[in-house]
């Protein structure tokens, strides 16, 4: 049997639209067998809208890799259980995605290299800045061209952490992406690139007050803020109460903060906060996870 396991991940990071992305301390765990035939899928604890049949996410994932390296497995028993909210902006397509294909890459003989798995999560994915961070841990930088993703995976300091706020809504990345313009004016590009640079500046040196430059944001935040009701006064009340930087995680609608110290004030005060203005949000402390997808034969 083969044991998956993939973290979740917050991508963007405000500036770094398609580019940055980090893994958290949340995990998607898969159980994979070959069996003697069919295809049993089980999905336990966050699984209320995941399918057990052929357009499962894990399984298509799997049949990517297996199409890829020509093997045929006689039946598959998938084991799913996620603790990363789905559709929310934490990654949870990705970690099934990554997840599924280190398994089946495994299950067929290990023919394909970390960054060949990459480059075919990527193909599946759209965007590098979820599976990066998905499979190597970290910090990641990606680049993609030709089809061929490029990815840096930086280890961060433990002194961090991410203020995970979860609303009860969710938000589908295709809808996310739609309201997104096709093209951008020159002085915003620099803009973001100029603040992307410093996100990662600020990140790799420690220099955490710098962060707040870094992650501001003008390529997708003004356009998917709309759909959130409360953004700018929740953004303005982490910044009061002492975030680092804030930002839309992924294509949202989840809101990230990130923090030093232990994050525990910072908690309490946004769930009085999130409770007085009637908003139903969740707010989860996490920590990167240097270590990415682990995957184990038993
Ligand atoms: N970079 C992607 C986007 C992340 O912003 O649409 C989606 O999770």
């Amino acid at each position: 049997m083969i044991r998956v396991r993939v973290p979740a991940t917050s991508a963007n990071m405000g500036s770094g639209f398609d580019t940055l992305g980090v893994a958290l301390n949340l995990y998607s765990k898969l159980e994979i067998e070959e069996t003697s035939g069919g295809l049993e899928i089980i999905t336990l604890n966050n699984s209320g809208n995941v399918q057990n049949d052929k357009t499962n996410l894990v399984y298509r994932a799997m049949d990517h890799i297996f199409r890829e390296v020509g093997y045929s497995p006689k039946g598959l028993k998938i084991k799913q259980d996620s603790a990363i909210p789905m559709t929310r902006g934490l990654g949870s397509s990705s970690a099934c995605i990554v997840g599924g294909m280190l398994a089946a890459n495994a299950l067929s003989g290990r023919k394909l290299s970390y960054s060949e798995i990459m480059d075919l999560a990527v193909e599946m994915e759209g965007h590098p800045d979820n599976a990066a961070p998905a499979l190597y841990g970290g910090f990641c930088v990606s680049a993609r061209d030709c089809g061929k993703v490029y990815v840096k995976s930086i280890k961060l300091k433990n002194d961090l952490k991410f203020a995970v706020m979860i609303p009860d809504f969710f938000v589908a990345t295709r809808k996310s992406r739609g309201v997104l313009p096709e093209t951008v004016s020159l002085k915003d590009a620099a803009f973001n690139i100029s603040r992307a640079s410093m996100l990662q500046a600020a990140l790799t040196s420690g220099d955490y007050d710098l962060l707040r430059i870094g992650a501001e944001d003008r390529l997708h935040q003004p356009y998917r803020k709309s759909y959130i009701d409360g953004f700018d006064h929740i953004f303005e009340h982490t910044y009061k109460i002492g975030a680092k930087a804030t930002y839309l995680s992924g294509s949202g609608p989840t809101i990230m903060s990130i923090l030093t110290g232990s994050g525990e004030a910072f908690k309490s005060d946004m769930e009085s906060f999130f409770s007085e203005n009637s908003h139903k949000w969740k707010c989860m402390l996490l920590e990167c996870d240097n270590v990415g997808s682990v995957l184990s034969e038993v």
